[in-house]
């Protein structure tokens, strides 16, 4: 069995879902050390790690990420709501094993505010995906969709509130097998 490293940037919902379904969690890190979903882990006993690359740069940050993730046992990286890009040097040392949830039916709408985009396009289906990090933005392969209907008053933040629902759903089913392959 594979054991994860959550990197977060905020709230952390998703990873709360992952580990509230039993994926093996040995780690929660963050570039924001007052990221809220920090204390939640601790709270339940999860190792944390934080540390910002203001100040030391994105090569010693990744490189002290990547030493607390080895440290910690952690073999497959989780995602969730990291709002940074990782270096290729970084994608390359973990090359397939990490992998990475995104609030829209990839391969549309790559990076943020994907769901005022879908409003915009006058989508009917928005939805979440997740997939495998590569060197390229929200690009490589996918692992699994859940796709959430478009309401015609939607705003961004309500279609937001109901995609993220359906990640919570999608996020444990898709990385459980994933551990397991
Ligand atoms: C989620 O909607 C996730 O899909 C998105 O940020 C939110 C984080 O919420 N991720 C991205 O946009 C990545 N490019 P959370 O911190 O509550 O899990």
């Amino acid at each position: 069995m594979k054991t994860v490293g959550i990197l977060i940037s905020g709230r952390g919902s998703n990873m709360m879902a992952l580990v509230e379904a039993g994926i093996p969690v040995a780690l929660v890190a963050s570039d924001r050390p007052d990221a809220p979903g920090l204390a939640w882990a601790r709270d339940r006993g999860i190792a944390t790690f934080a540390l910002s690359p203001k100040g030391i740069g994105k090569a010693a940050y990744e490189a002290e990420v990547d030493a607390a993730l080895r440290a910690a046992g952690c073999t497959v990286i989780a995602l969730a709501g990291y709002m940074r890009l990782l270096s290729d040097d970084f994608v390359a040392r973990w090359r397939d094993q990490i992998v990475n949830i995104h609030p829209s039916l990839l391969p549309l709408y790559k990076g943020l505010d994907t769901h005022a985009r879908a409003i915009h396009a006058g989508d009917r289906v928005a939805g979440c995906s997740v997939h495998v990090v590569t060197e390229e933005l929200d690009a490589g392969a996918l692992l699994g969709q859940a796709e959430v209907p478009v309401l015609p008053d939607d705003t961004p933040d309500t279609l937001a509130a109901r995609v993220l629902a359906a990640e919570h759903r999608l996020y444990p089913r898709i990385l459980k097998e994933f551990v397991s392959r």
